[in-house]
């Protein structure tokens, strides 16, 4: 653990400091956000089960680290003490590969978890933010959903409805906590969230670090599904408006940018964007995953919400995203060096997945 410092510069210079919590903050969109709290000039303490990485420098000279599960609520308990704040709940567990691989820790962690960061919460009378997901509406074939939108989902058989339904409950937990003990909470969805520094698993961070190690980029069912990607500096700054607006307290918000790329398309764009082979490795998902996995094919937020009531508008494209993206990547060669941890890779050999082209 280390102590709190001010940092030594920061916009926020002319406003109140403020006394946060992150939880997740070592994580992808958790250590981005602290940079930025820091960098506003908050008093940041972190909650995480793993230390702060190396790359986090400011994270590492600012802000106290309380490392400890979120279903401890002893551990809980030293981090968010009374005078905080804002408690901003991003610990959870995160993934496809991970949800096929420990169901019940994604229904555990996700649900416990934040039962007890919103109790301390309460009890510390602190406001609260839930980091949530564009999960939580399933597959509805409707899109662009609004906040209101239904929850289409498939059957309990299929593990990757663990994290939706966890997710879920964890806003109706959430909402119930501000109903019934009057806590101030926010919920805001992430709608495939991308940018330095996130596990090479997920669409957009997998191609990068494929196509920067001279691998084929994985497309699964051919690329044909849509997804809105949004870039993790937009969708924290929607976190912070959120944080600090008296109207969102009992709201929920989507934070998606609303142009709808499909995956082959960023596909193309990454390889164009890196300058590699557009090589492509295509894979079949009920083939290799079965039953367990079901993909959603069309995955579009309204955002307008955000937008009237906070000002929000994402508004960084995804090709100037895959820039940033692509020269940090570039600037961090232990990044490259992970292993790929995308779900397929766990599935297949990683002579036939790295080789076999479509
Ligand atoms: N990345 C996305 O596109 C996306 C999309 C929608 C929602 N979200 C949500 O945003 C939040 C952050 O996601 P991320 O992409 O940064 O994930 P991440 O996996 O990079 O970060 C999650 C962090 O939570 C920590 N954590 C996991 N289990 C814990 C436990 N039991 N106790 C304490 N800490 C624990 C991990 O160590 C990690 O640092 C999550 O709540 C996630 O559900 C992310």
């Amino acid at each position: 653990m280390s102590n709190s410092l001010r940092p030594p510069v920061g916009p926020a210079d002319t406003a109140r400091s403020s006394r946060v919590v992150v939880t997740g903050g070592s994580g992808f969109i958790g250590s981005h956000l602290v940079e930025r709290l820091i960098a506003g000039g908050d008093e940041v303490t972190v909650f995480d089960s793993g230390p702060f990485p190396e790359s986090q420098q400011l994270a590492r000279q600012h802000a106290r680290l309380v490392q400890g599960d979120v279903r401890d609520q002893d551990r809980l308990a030293r981090a968010i003490t009374p005078g905080v704040d804002v408690v901003y709940h991003l610990a959870a567990v995160v993934g496809v590969d991970q949800y096929l691989a420990r169901p019940l820790d994604v229904i555990d962690i996700n649900f416990q978890g934040t039962r007890n960061v919103l109790e301390q919460a309460a009890r510390a009378g602190a406001r609260v933010v839930v980091a949530s997901t564009s999960e939580v509406f399933g597959k509805n074939p409707a899109v662009p959903w609004t906040e209101e939108a239904d929850r289409v989902l498939g059957s309990t058989s299929a593990d990757r409805w663990t994290y939706s339904s966890a997710k879920a409950l964890t806003e109706h937990l959430t909402l119930a906590f501000g109903r019934q003990h009057g806590l101030e909470s926010t919920i805001v969805r992430y709608f495939n969230a991308y940018g330095a520094r996130q596990r090479p698993a997920f669409v957009i961070s997998r191609s990068v670090h494929r196509a920067l190690n001279g691998l084929p980029i994985v497309m699964y069912d051919r690329g044909r599904h849509t997804r809105c990607f949004t870039h993790v500096d937009d969708a924290i700054e929607g976190t912070v408006l959120a944080a600090g607006h008296p109207a969102a307290v009992g709201e929920v918000f989507n934070l998606g940018n609303m142009t709808e790329t499909s995956v082959r398309e960023a596909g193309e764009l990454v390889a164009r964007l890196t300058g590699a082979e557009s090589q492509t490795v295509g894979v079949d998902t009920h083939e290799i995953l079965g039953s367990a996995y079901e993909d959603v094919p069309r995955r579009v937020p309204d955002s307008s919400k955000a937008r009237r009531m906070l000002g929000w508008k994402a508004g960084i494209s995804l090709e100037e995203g895959l820039i940033r993206t692509i020269a940090w990547a570039r600037a961090n060669p232990w990044w490259l060096a992970l292993p790929d941890t995308g779900a397929i890779a766990a599935a297949v050999p990683a002579e036939e997945f790295a080789l076999s082209a479509a």
